[in-house]
């Protein structure tokens, strides 16, 4: 279980998380929607421990994040952690395939080359980038890029996903793969994932539950099939600020029945 417990952060005299507190239950998928600026990158970057909060903290099964040494963290005090960031940030002067055994190789520095190349296609073949390995990252579509990323987190098993818009700037078709991956990646790993995004319709996909993250506070969180019926202006205003059409809105509306 995750614990984001008062966190407060600010950069300057900008005062981005307000006492956000949020529980994540192990083995979901949240997803966070809020509007852009409103800190949801900040947060992902408290939950991993990029960044410590000013104040409050974040626990894993009980223990800090910010007491882990910064070399430990992710690997051997709390679960095995990753995130996708915003823009994918693969390794532009190395190949796909040592982009994807990078972290994989310190994690799991035992690993013999082969094992490591095994691996490496097995996470590719996942993401459906099979036999991609000698391309760089300069010779993929974005589409590619964000699978090839999720390929070089899946690969060392993490048991904590946080991905940070991982459908933004992606055509339909396939911002609809990355969906099915997370879900997948869900089922194979049986892990507990946080997914920031703008996307409603990602967050129908891919969501057990949903929060709203506004004013530096999770202002709303509620099942995926009761969030439709949350009386928030502020969530209406989300909604009505041209991230998802009134036709889309109203039918997923009744395809919950709220
Ligand atoms: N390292 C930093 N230094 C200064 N200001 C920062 C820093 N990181 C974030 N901010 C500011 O904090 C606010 C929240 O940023 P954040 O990136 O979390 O927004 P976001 O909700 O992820 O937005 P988007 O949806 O556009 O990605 C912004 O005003 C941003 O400029
Ligand atoms: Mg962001």
């Amino acid at each position: 279980m995750i614990r984001v417990h008062d966190v407060w952060k600010k950069y300057g005299s900008l005062q981005v998380l307000k006492g956000l507190s949020l529980d994540i239950n192990d083995g979901e998928t949240l997803v966070i929607l809020g509007r852009s600026g409103v800190g949801k990158s900040v947060l992902l970057r408290q939950i991993i421990g990029l960044e410590n909060p000013d104040k409050g903290y974040v626990e894993v099964d009980g223990i800090k994040i910010a007491d882990i040494q910064k070399k430990a963290r992710g690997e051997q005090v709390v679960k095995p952690m990753g995130m996708l960031f915003q823009g994918s940030a693969l390794f532009d002067s190395m190949d796909v395939g040592e982009n994807v055994a990078f972290y994989l190789n310190q994690h799991e520095p035992e690993l013999t080359p082969k094992e490591v190349d095994e691996r490496v296609e097995h996470a590719l073949t996942m993401v459906g980038l099979e036999g991609t390995q000698r391309k760089m990252p300069s010779e993929l579509s974005g589409g590619m890029r964000k699978r090839a990323a999720l390929a070089r987190l899946i690969v060392y098993r993490p048991q904590i996903l946080l991905y940070d818009e991982p459908t933004t700037g992606l055509d339909p078709t396939t911002a609809m793969q990355i969906n099915e991956l997370i879900n997948k990646t869900k089922q194979e790993l049986k892990s507990t994932s946080v997914v920031v995004t703008h996307d409603i319709r990602s967050a129908m996909e891919v969501g057990d539950r949903l929060a709203f993250h506004y004013e530096g506070k999770i202002a709303q969180i509620a099942p995926k099939d009761q969030f439709w019926k949350i009386d928030d202006p502020n969530i209406q205003e989300f909604f009505q600020n041209g991230l998802i059409d009134h036709d889309t809105l109203n039918n997923l509306r009744k395809k919950e029945g709220a």
